[in-house]
This record gives C-alpha cells, sequence and structure tokens, in this order.
C-alpha cells in the first residue's frame, strides 16, 4: 500500500477516487484550495470509505493550500517524510477545466494548470517522489480526425484550457526524457467524466449554471432549471446532435487505481491512455436515459451549434485495457442513475443541509 497526495481531492474526480483509493487500502493527503469545492466532499468520502476518527485521521489528512505555493509544497514532502510517512506518488486533480472561462482568462488558466503543475513536479523531484498520475483530456484532440480517437491522434487542442493541458504533457514529456529510469508518470486523457458515487452522497456541483450537459440536465430534471437547449439538431450523426463518449465517474475513479497500480509494478515509464467507454451517446440519447432513471420529463429546446463543438468524440480505449487490464463496467443508464440519485438527494448540491 502507498501513501499518496492527491492534489484537488474534494473536487468531482477527486473525491471519487478517494473512495476508490481508500477501499484499495492506500493512506491519503490530500491537497486542495477548495476554490472549486468544499471540505464536506471529504467528509462524506470518509464515511462512504468507512473509516473512524482514528483511522480517519492517519488514512485521510486534508491540508488546504494552493499548488503555486512552492513553500506549502515543500512543507507538505518535507513534513511526511520527517513522520516518518513519505509520499510514494502523486495523483494530481488539482486545476481548471471550464472552456469558455479559459478564453476569457487565459492567464489564470496558464497559471493554475501549467505553472501550478510546474511548482508540483519541482516539489516532487527535490523530494525524490517520481510517480506521478496526471488528469489529462480529450480536448487535447480538438476536432478529431478520425472517431474512435486512439492516442496516436494528433494533439491539436482549441482553446487555453486544451493548451494548458497539452503543456503539461509536454513538460512531462520533458521531464521523463531528462532523466530516464526515474519517472513513472500516467498522463490519462478523459473523455466526458459523469455520474456519482452510487450512494448519491457525492458527485458533481458545479458553481453557477453548468456549462456542461450532464449536470444542466440533471438539474432541469430536479426542477432547478426549466429545460435544456440543445445545442445543435444538425451535426452528422444519428440524431443530429452531437454524439460523446460519457464515462461513469466511479469507472474513471477505478482507471486512476489500476493506472497507479501499473506505475508502482512496472519499470520506469511515461504511460499516455485514453480513458473513456468506446461508447458514443447523443444529446438526446443522455436526456432519455436520464428521462428514464428519474422518471422526470426533462424539456428540450433545440438551438444554434456551440462554437468549438465537434460533432463526435469517442474514445478508442483499447490501449488501457491491454496496459492495465482496465476498461469501463457502466454505461448510460448506471450514469443516469446515479447522477440521479445524488442530484435527487442534494437538489442544491453541497450547500443542501444532509
Ligand atoms: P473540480 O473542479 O471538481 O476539481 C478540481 C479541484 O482542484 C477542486 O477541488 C479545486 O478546489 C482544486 N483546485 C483548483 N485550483 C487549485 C489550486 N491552485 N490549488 C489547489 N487546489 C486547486 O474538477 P474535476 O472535474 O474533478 O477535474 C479534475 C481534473 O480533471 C482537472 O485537472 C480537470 O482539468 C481534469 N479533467 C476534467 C474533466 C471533466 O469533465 N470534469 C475532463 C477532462 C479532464
Ligand atoms: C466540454 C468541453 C471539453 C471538455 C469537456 C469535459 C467545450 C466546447 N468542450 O466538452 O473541452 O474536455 O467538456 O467534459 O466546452 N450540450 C447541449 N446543451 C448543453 C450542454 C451541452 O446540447 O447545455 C451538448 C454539446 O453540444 C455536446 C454534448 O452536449 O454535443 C456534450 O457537451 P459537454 O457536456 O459540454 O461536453 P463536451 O462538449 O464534450
Amino acid at each position: 500500500m502507498a501513501r499518496l497526495l492527491i492534489t484537488g481531492g474534494a473536487g468531482f474526480i477527486g473525491s471519487h477516487t478517494c473512495v476508490v483509493l481508500l477501499q484499495a487500502g492506500h493512506d491519503l493527503l490530500v491537497l486542495d484550495d477548495f476554490s472549486n469545492s468544499t471540505p464536506l466532499a471529504l467528509e462524506r468520502v470518509s464515511a462512504l470509505a468507512q473509516l473512524d476518527n482514528q483511522s480517519c485521521q492517519a488514512r485521510l489528512q486534508v491540508r488546504r493550500g494552493d499548488i503555486r505555493d512552492p513553500a506549502g509544497l515543500d512543507n507538505l514532502f518535507a513534513q511526511s517524510a520527517s513522520a516518518g510517512a513519505p509520499i510514494d506518488a502523486v495523483i494530481h486533480f488539482a486545476g481548471l477545466k471550464a472552456v469558455g472561462e479559459s478564453m476569457r482568462v487565459p492567464l489564470r488558466y496558464w497559471d493554475v494548470n501549467l505553472t501550478g503543475s510546474r511548482c508540483l513536479l519541482a516539489a516532487m523531484d527535490a523530494h525524490g517522489c517520481r510517480t506521478l498520475v496526471f488528469s489529462s483530456s480529450a480536448t487535447l484532440y480538438g476536432y478529431p480526425e478520425c472517431v474512435p480517437i486512439p492516442e496516436t491522434a494528433p494533439i491539436q487542442p482549441i482553446n487555453p484550457y486544451g493548451h494548458s493541458k497539452a503543456a503539461v504533457e509536454q513538460l512531462l514529456h520533458d521531464l521523463a526524457a531528462s532523466a530516464p529510469n526515474q519517472w513513472r508518470i500516467a498522463c490519462l486523457r478523459y473523455f466526458n467524466p459523469v455520474g456519482a458515487h452510487p450512494s448519491g452522497e457525492i458527485g458533481e456541483d458545479p458553481l453557477g449554471t453548468p456549462n456542461n450537459l450532464f449536470p444542466f440536465v440533471s438539474q432541469v430534471a430536479v426542477g432547478r432549471r426549466k429545460s435544456l437547449q440543445v445545442f445543435g439538431g444538425d451535426w452528422p450523426t444519428n440524431d443530429g446532435t452531437g454524439v460523446r463518449d460519457y464515462i461513469h465517474v466511479m469507472d474513471l475513479a477505478e482507471g486512476h487505481r489500476a493506472a497507479l497500480d501499473c506505475l508502482l509494478a512496472e519499470p520506469a515509464q511515461l504511460l499516455t491512455l485514453n480513458l473513456g467507454s468506446g461508447q458514443g451517446a447523443s444529446v438526446l440519447e443522455v436526456v432519455h436515459a436520464f428521462e428514464r432513471a428519474s422518471g422526470r420529463q426533462v424539456p428540450y429546446e433545440h438551438v444554434a451549434r456551440r462554437a468549438g463543438d465537434a460533432a463526435i468524440t469517442v474514445a478508442d480505449p483499447s490501449l488501457a485495457l491491454q496496459r492495465l487490464g482496465w476498461r469501463t463496467q457502466r454505461g448510460l443508464d448506471d450514469i443516469s442513475r446515479d447522477g440521479w440519485a445524488w442530484q435527487s438527494a442534494n437538489p442544491d448540491g453541497y450547500d443542501e443541509p444532509g
């Protein structure tokens, strides 16, 4: 079992991954500035992993801090080592992820996503911790030239968010090349992470109006919003709406555990893997799956296409199966059922008491 630093561990994907890693027996130190999350998520993680008070203190430690703070990072690594519990590996979720916002405030995105990653890598290197799982994104593929998309497809991001993720991947390549046989790195390119823990205790809680389809649909179903705008009905797809590869966040969490196991078991390497299901679903298929799961109507209207959208993005996930023995286990109905469990129990997200 390893002791892991989880940056951004209170966020959507981080919180679900923490549950899976705790259940796998790892000890976690979460670093988060809570700019897009709440400590309550981690209290719920601890309950889901059935940690009692004593084991919680040892197995799920939480530090409020910023990944761009070199002194804070240095302390974290040094204190862990001097307490006899050095950090073995890092899972790096912390970052900003809203495409539209990244076009308005690119400096902020480059700062948090690239400078933050650089600070983290420098601290890791200085303390001899060279095992990292990095949250990359299918956004790197831009408008894909072929689907399903293999990892060898051209990297051609079309917005500052994507540029910042591509820059971090490049930095990781440069670092690995500079010290062969030292760095163990997995760049995981997520497709569309959605759904929630089946308990409905933790889930996605976007600030303000959701940009992404799933949280918007679930907020319509729960009555927080009147209707969904479907961006484009004339895409070259079966029903004219955009097709995406939705991946259940618990499958994604298990993908991180598998990637970590692989890095720790194999010789030093840099792995770049798509994490997706390999199955596409259209906007209307998502709407109908969510209606079945929730028993609620999801009214929608067609509007113009959204700038920057592609018709179809679907992963070729075969390399992850080959290298990690990992594939998704859950489909659109599971995603909708679990997403509804979260949304219906927490209509206002983590703001809702209880
Ligand atoms: P999230 O916003 O829910 O989680 C990110 C966490 O990082 C939050 O808890 C936030 O408070 C924290 N954070 C932000 N800036 C920080 C900083 N400077 N220092 C410390 N903590 C900071 O997002 P998520 O959906 O869980 O995404 C996690 C990672 O996966 C991100 O890097 C994101 O770019 C990447 N990703 C997400 C998606 C997606 O659709 N959710 C898709 C592809 C890649
Ligand atoms: C978006 C980002 C992508 C990021 C991904 C993370 C853009 C242009 N792309 O991708 O960079 O990696 O989130 O999950 O923002 N849709 C509607 N109505 C809505 C919202 C979405 O019809 O209110 C449609 C979209 O046109 C698309 C599909 O639903 O066809 C999925 O959209 P979304 O959830 O935003 O994900 P992506 O566009 O794949």
